[in-house]
């Protein structure tokens, strides 16, 4: 590809999108993209998308009429796969948001359409594009923290009715016979997931059962409050636990406990904290590739992509596992502390904060440390079932 700037559409402007919109008006600063279209079925303020900015809500019609070489994709998660397959029925490279899919079986399909269309597709797992990964991940194997016994993620978060108000699809599991899945572990906590299982070396498989507890204080029909429990292919566990009923947001957290040490990383800030018995805590702040910026590097042959398809394998078996669940279990109104405010109903689970913090520490499911709204045993999944919407 030449180093002329990479034509660009952003599929889903509004929402976490605009983020995308700044990202790439200041790669475009450097030359890198040019943004020649904005798809969403509201169209953005011209201001906003750019003189001779193309907008339509017709990807494939705009994709045409636009030539774009690259997709960023930023709808809902039940529109990924189909959207995806016309970018790249298009000829379009993708930047595909996380989660990539609804379900195992439409991650498959995404996977053989990207793999028969020889294009490139990053999935926008941004904390899998921080050197701070890499860093613990040398750490583990030189031997910092002895041998790894387990790894726990902690996730506490404020979210509040406005959230769940803001979409038709948000705190859905399906919607209109098609699966969602927009849970606290496959949305929102969905890099706790996804970077967790990419520091041991499960990002692509794991194994064994995968232990399910889902909770939801607010009335939605999906859970904000829930953990899982894993184990990678040689054996270690890993867990996290999360909520979005926190009395008090915190940056998450995820330890991997070692028999001779223990490392934190704080997977938004690019933070890695190794804390070893007779020394003073080591932190050390690492840099992030972005990765549209990848993405472009990777099309003119000058890197690897950093969030193929496959190296989220390992999460999406999470994704389908909490797809198939059952649904999860409301957390009693007299173990909630209810407000209004301003941005909404605020809902903090009693106790919720602390339990997380000793998921984490434990790399233990809700249940094992007597949650008081924690039903003992696991919500083990269904089987898929042939008809599931969805089909996986
Ligand atoms: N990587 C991250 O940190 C991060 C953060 C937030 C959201 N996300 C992901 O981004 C995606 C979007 O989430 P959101 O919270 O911004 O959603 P949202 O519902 O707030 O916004 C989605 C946008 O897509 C548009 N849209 C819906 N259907 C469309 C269609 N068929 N064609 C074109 N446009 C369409 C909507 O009008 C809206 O502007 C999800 O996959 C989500 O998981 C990622």
């Amino acid at each position: 590809m030449s180093e002329t700037p990479v034509p660009v559409v952003l599929a889903g402007a509004h929402g976490h999108g605009r983020s995308h919109l700044r990202n790439v008006h200041a790669l475009a600063e450097e030359g890198l993209v040019r943004l020649v279209g904005v798809c969403d079925r509201v169209p953005l303020p011209d201001a906003e998308a750019g003189d001779g900015v193309e907008q339509g809500d017709d990807l494939g019609e705009l994709l045409k009429r636009t030539g774009a070489a690259a997709t960023i994709l930023c709808t809902p998660i039940h529109t990924h796969l189909p959207l995806a397959r016309t970018a790249l029925d298009a000829g379009s490279h993708l930047l595909l948001e996380k989660p990539p899919t609804a379900t195992a079986a439409e991650f498959t399909a995404l996977r053989e359409a990207v793999a028969s269309s020889g294009l490139a597709c990053q999935i926008g797992f941004q904390s899998l594009g921080s050197e701070a990964v890499g860093a613990v991940r040398s750490l583990i194997a030189d031997g910092a923290i002895g041998e790894v016994r387990g790894v726990g993620g902690a996730g506490t978060w404020v979210r509040t009715s406005d959230y769940y108000a803001r979409a038709e699809w948000a705190g859905r599991r399906t919607l209109g016979g098609v699966h969602v899945v927009d849970g606290a572990l496959t949305n929102p906590f969905a890099h706790a997931v996804a970077t967790a299982l990419a520091l041991v070396g499960a990002q692509r498989e794991v194994s064994g059962e995968i232990a399910l507890e889902l909770f939801r204080a607010h009335g939605i029909e999906s859970d904000d409050t829930s953990c899982v429990r894993v184990h990678t292919p040689a054996g270690t566990p890993v867990s996290v636990a999360v909520t979005l009923c926190a009395a008090t947001s915190r940056p998450p957290r995820l330890v991997v406990h070692g028999d001779a040490g223990r490392i934190t990383l704080f997977y938004t800030l690019d933070e890695v904290r190794l804390e070893r018995p007779g020394s003073a805590p080591e932190t050390s702040v690492h840099p992030r590739t972005d990765l549209l910026r990848n993405l472009i590097g990777h099309l003119r042959g000058e890197a690897p992509l950093l969030v193929p398809p496959e190296d989220t394998a390992g999460f999406m078996a999470v994704l389908d596992a909490v797809r198939r669940a059952p649904d999860p279990l409301p957390i009693p109104a007299g173990m909630q502390r209810v407000t209004r405010e301003d941005d909404g109903v605020h809902r903090v689970v009693e106790g919720v904060d602390d339990l997380v913090a000793l998921s984490a520490e434990r790399v233990a499911l809700f249940s094992e440390l007597a949650a008081p709204w924690a039903a003992p045993g696991p919500a083990a999944p269904r089987p898929a079932a042939a008809g599931d919407p969805g089909g996986g």
